[in-house]
């Protein structure tokens, strides 16, 4: 087996830079060191780690530029949604270096004079992460700012694809202050990872972003050393457009949730559940906008969908809607494909595929590209009911004016996140996670920092 990883730009196959990928040995070692820096760490004040995470945010942004092309270089991703994605990693740094000086205690009013009841919070130890490579700045920061604001310590392994984003922005926590073994990133296979990591004593907790199998694997074998986990797993999102609602508004949004990192986001709408009335407007008015989406490499000027981080995802994406087609689907736009097996690029074109139904893949699986498929409703029910009929419960969207409608899709709805005339509604500030097969905890806003916190009770008595 190679010592190194090829990171490669996938929207022309050629490699950026080559990665050491560390020894089992030297992964322990950094394990053992996260732990005893942990002592360290959790002394520190609360407003000493907040100052440091400023800091830390500041130098981000003071680097964004250069970020910004080293993520679009390794992901592919257009330049300007990499400088949106900094943005969006250092605005969790921002919140959390914030909350660090607000993890509260409280006090408990006691059944006897004699007593007195403190409750007091304080911080896991060391956090263990893997990353994805979808957004590896944010998801990354999404997790190391609220273990660092609790007092804990952080050690990722970033996605095989994408390492380099994540290496930079860790190079440069350490040159705003925060030590080196607090905060630490290992290179390995991901399997390697799940397994040092759940199998480590030092490590108390384990903070995944990535797909539902794996995640399975990963709580199943953090269950021998009872470690806290929180899941951020597979999405399958619904988006439901109403008969009343704002069409034009839809089809913006609709856009903005589904093609955004050429649909390979976990929160993006897979399957458009039109009202019957105005589907074939909608319909339209959605092809009409998608072709003059520009496919292209993300560094180019005027990009909107980039590259498919590999050969696998594309493959799954053109089986989707192979399937989808040969049962019966319309294309309105798209299935076409611009690929090179020998340079080791792949990209597909933005679809629009109608009159999707039950029968095809592509409504039961994730698809993680830029396909729109659509399908009709005509009772609120039924759009519940279509939705809802899926194992995760991520994110799930709905356009509509009507406040009695809205109640309702909210209400019924099995989803973690909901936009409502909102597709896009991820912010440091709201918490993301998901239902059911989706994952198991929140990150961002109040409830972001709680998973890294355990709550210490103390009862005095004889007073
Ligand atoms: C994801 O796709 O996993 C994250 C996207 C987001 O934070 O909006």
């Amino acid at each position: 087996m190679s010592n190194q990883f090829s990171v490669t730009n996938p929207a022309t196959g050629e490699v950026i830079k080559k990665v050491k990928i560390d020894a089992e040995e030297e992964i322990k070692q950094k394990l053992e060191m996260g732990h005893k820096a942990f002592k360290e760490w959790a002394k520190v004040n609360a407003h000493e780690r907040s100052r440091l995470l400023q800091k830390w945010s500041d130098k981000v942004k003071e680097n964004k530029q250069e970020i910004a092309e080293i993520m679009t270089k390794e992901n592919g991703k257009p330049l300007h949604e990499s400088l949106g994605e900094v943005n969006y990693a250092t605005s969790y740094i921002d919140w959390y270096a914030e909350e660090a000086k607000r993890i509260y205690g409280r006090t408990i009013p006691a059944n006897t004079e004699s007593k007195r009841i403190i409750v007091s919070r304080q911080p896991v130890g060391l956090v263990a992460a893997i990353t994805p490579w979808n957004f590896p700045a944010a998801m990354m920061t999404r997790k190391a700012a609220p273990a660092l604001a609790a007092g804990c310590t952080f050690i990722v392994k970033p996605a095989a694809e994408t390492p380099l984003t994540a290496i930079r922005i860790i190079e440069l926590a350490h040159k705003a202050g925060i030590p080196e073994e607090t905060v630490q990133y290992v290179n390995t296979h991901g399997s390697i990872a799940g397994d040092l990591f759940t199998q480590s004593e030092y490590v108390r907790k384990i903070t995944f972003t990535g797909s539902t199998p794996v995640g399975k694997t990963l709580i199943q074998k953090s269950a021998d050393s009872i470690q806290h986990v929180t899941m951020e797993l597979g999405g399958h999102a619904p988006l439901i457009v109403a008969e009343d609602a704002d069409l034009d508004f839809a089809v913006q949004q609709t856009i903005a949730t589904k093609f955004r990192n050429a649909g390979q986001t976990c929160v993006c709408a897979n399957r458009l559940i039109i009202h019957e009335h105005v589907a074939e407007e909608f319909a339209k008015k959605l092809a009409e906008e998608v072709e003059k989406l520009k496919v292209g490499n993300g560094m180019d000027e005027g990009t909107d969908i980039g590259p498919i981080i590999n050969k696998k995802g594309y493959d799954k994406i053109v089986d989707q809607v192979k399937d989808a087609v040969e049962k019966g689907a319309e294309v309105l736009v798209g299935d076409q494909y611009h690929a090179d097996d020998n340079k080791g690029f792949y990209f597909v074109y933005p679809t629009v595929l109608k009159n999707v139904d039950d029968r095809m893949k592509i409504m039961h699986e994730e698809t993680f590209g830029p396909v729109a498929p659509m399908t009709t409703f005509r009772e609120l029910e039924e759009a519940v009911e279509i939705a809802n009929s899926t194992p995760y419960g991520l994110a799930a969207y709905f356009f509509t004016n009507d406040y009695r409608t809205g109640t309702y899709l909210h209400d019924h709805l099995d989803f973690g996140i909901i936009g409502w005339n909102d597709g896009g509604p991820s912010a440091a500030h709201a918490p993301f996670g998901g239902m059911k097969e989706s994952g198991l905890g929140r990150e961002g806003g109040i409830e972001g920092i709680e998973p890294y916190l355990e709550t210490k009770y103390l009862s005095i008595g004889n007073i």
